[in-house]
């Protein structure tokens, strides 16, 4: 599939046209003047759910024959942002489904945004619109995308190659959303630690990443002992799975990023009710998103030191799985009483946590579907935030909207932090339900050291959508990549200026 920045439409022979329209009425700045009326009045006739938010309408255009002009609900002004753009043009890029379109028109709109981002969030639009959860039907209808080859970006002013950087950083990202939903969506038999450490090393081929697995032995002599402990009740080789990106001279890393790799979660002993259990095989999608990040960094060739970890394992009951009231002792010393053997998602992460300071990151933000409570609190439309110093959740938080993402902060004191202490360890992994999300929180903090700066991003909000919406169907939806590739592009901005 290619990509063009063009400025007029002039004398190109389009398959479809795909026009925002924006709930005041008027269509996206830089729709072609003759098409403007008419697609304004497609928005009118249909306005009453259409333009709540993006929801496409097709209908064929009178203008040179056989263009379909595809109306997609832009929300209002003062609402549009990077994240509803690409929102919107993944919503008209859908409508396309099954269709023989191969070569589409997008009207941008550059007047809320500025036009290299309009460029960029274009560009991932169309790839996430691209991706289908579907890959295990056999049926060839079923799996029917648009054959599209070339889509041209209809942006004002100047055109041409210098959006070549812009539709380049759309480009790895979208297919970085697009391989971590992939990664998120297959089944647990087919994506066990081993699968995820193999997909790793594909996507990381040629990008200069240095990759390490470690294996249960290595993580063991590291002192990986609450790791260690999610593994016990699996026959499947826990892995963990560390990329390195050395985009500047010297050691350390400006940036650590620890991801949740738990491939299938039953609960293991506390076992989790039948109801969508089998949803728990999106427990990865935290170390999808950190390896995928590498990815992008590595590709963009970003000015700064990162360090991605992906702990990896089953959480299964059996005949040596970790049981209610275990004490285990994790990497950084502290031993934890395991309360609730369903609460592994944290036991992962603190040696995550303590391996990324150990090997001298200085920033480290972990990413996990780590708790129900944070459903209950934000609903499904933002990622739980919470760290410290306040001004480092100020700075993700920063990220997550330059780059349309949203993350809410929920508060973190020394309460909570007193609530996962147990009676007979220093740590107990579970604090009950009340506040679950901080709860979740608070414990990962215990490993996380006094001058680190530290974020914990709960997406277990966000990872998975229960049903279809008119940008994205029903399934894994790769959260917090754009903000982390965001995060790193300012971090390696101020490497920059130091240099
Ligand atoms: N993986 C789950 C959290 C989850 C639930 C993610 C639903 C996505 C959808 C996590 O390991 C878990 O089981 N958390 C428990 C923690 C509790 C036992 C303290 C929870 O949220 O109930
Ligand atoms: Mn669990
Ligand atoms: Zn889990």
């Amino acid at each position: 599939m290619q990509f063009r920045a063009v400025s007029s439409l002039d004398g190109e022979r389009l398959d479809a046209l795909i026009v925002p329209v924006f709930k005041e009425g008027d269509a996206a700045g830089n729709t072609p003047p003759d098409l403007r009326a008419t697609a304004e009045w497609v928005a009118r006739e249909n306005s009453e759910h259409k333009l709540f938010g993006p929801i496409t309408h097709l209908q064929e255009a009178d203008q040179g024959g056989s263009t379909r002009l595809v109306v997609v609900g832009a929300g209002k002004h003062a609402e549009f942002d990077i994240g509803r753009a690409w929102q919107v043009v993944s919503a008209g890029v859908r409508a396309l489904w099954q269709s023989t379109a191969g070569r589409i028109g997008i009207a941008l709109e550059s007047d809320a945004l500025d036009a290299q981002e309009a460029v960029q969030s274009a560009v991932e639009g169309v790839l996430y619109a691209m991706w289908r959860p579907d890959t295990h039907r056999t049926g060839e209808k079923d799996r029917h995308l648009p054959p599209l080859e070339d889509v041209l970006l209809l942006i004002g002013g100047a055109a041409g190659s210098v959006y070549d950087a812009a539709i380049e950083r759309g480009r790895f990202v979208g297919e970085a959303v697009n391989w971590a939903r992939g990664l998120a969506n297959e089944p647990a038999n087919l994506m066990t630690p081993t699968h995820v450490a193999a997909a790793t090393r594909e996507m990381a081929s040629g990008t200069g990443l240095q990759l390490d697995v470690l294996d249960e032995e290595q993580a063991k002599a590291l002192g990986m002992g609450s790791y260690l402990s999610v593994a016990r009740g699996s026959d499947e080789p826990a892995q963990v799975v560390v990329l390195r990106h050395h985009g500047r001279a010297g050691t350390g890393y400006d940036l650590g990023l620890v991801g949740k790799g738990i491939t299938f979660d039953s609960g293991g002993i506390s076992i989790k009710p039948a109801e969508d259990m089998h949803l728990m095989k999106y427990d990865m999608s935290g170390a999808a998103a950190v390896l995928a990040t590498a990815g992008v960094v590595a590709r963009l060739g970003l000015p700064l030191n990162l360090i991605c970890v992906a702990m990896c394992t089953e959480n299964l009951p059996g005949g040596h799985a970790t049981k209610p009231g275990d004490v285990v002792t994790s990497m950084s010393g502290k031993t934890v009483e395991v309360i609730n053997t369903d609460a592994e998602g944290r036991l992962v992460l603190i040696d995550g946590v303590t391996y990324a300071q150990r090997e001298g990151a200085t920033r480290v933000v972990d990413v996990a579907t780590l708790t129900g409570a944070v459903r209950v609190a934000l609903g499904r439309h933002y990622t739980g935030l919470f760290g410290r110093p306040d001004s480092f959740i100020d700075e993700v938080r920063g990220a997550g909207e330059r780059s349309g993402e949203r993350l809410w902060p929920l508060p973190l004191s020394d309460e909570y932090r007193d609530d996962m202490k147990s009676d007979v360890a220093d740590l107990k992994n579970s604090g009950g339900r009340l506040g679950g999300a901080i709860l979740g929180a608070a414990f990962i903090d215990a490993a996380v050291e006094p001058d680190t700066h530290w974020a914990h991003l709960d997406i277990a909000s966000t990872a998975w959508f229960e049903e279809d919406r008119p940008f994205s169907p029903k399934g894994p939806q790769g959260p917090a990549i754009r903000t982390l590739v965001e995060l790193a592009t300012t971090i390696a901005g101020t490497n920059r200026g130091v240099a």
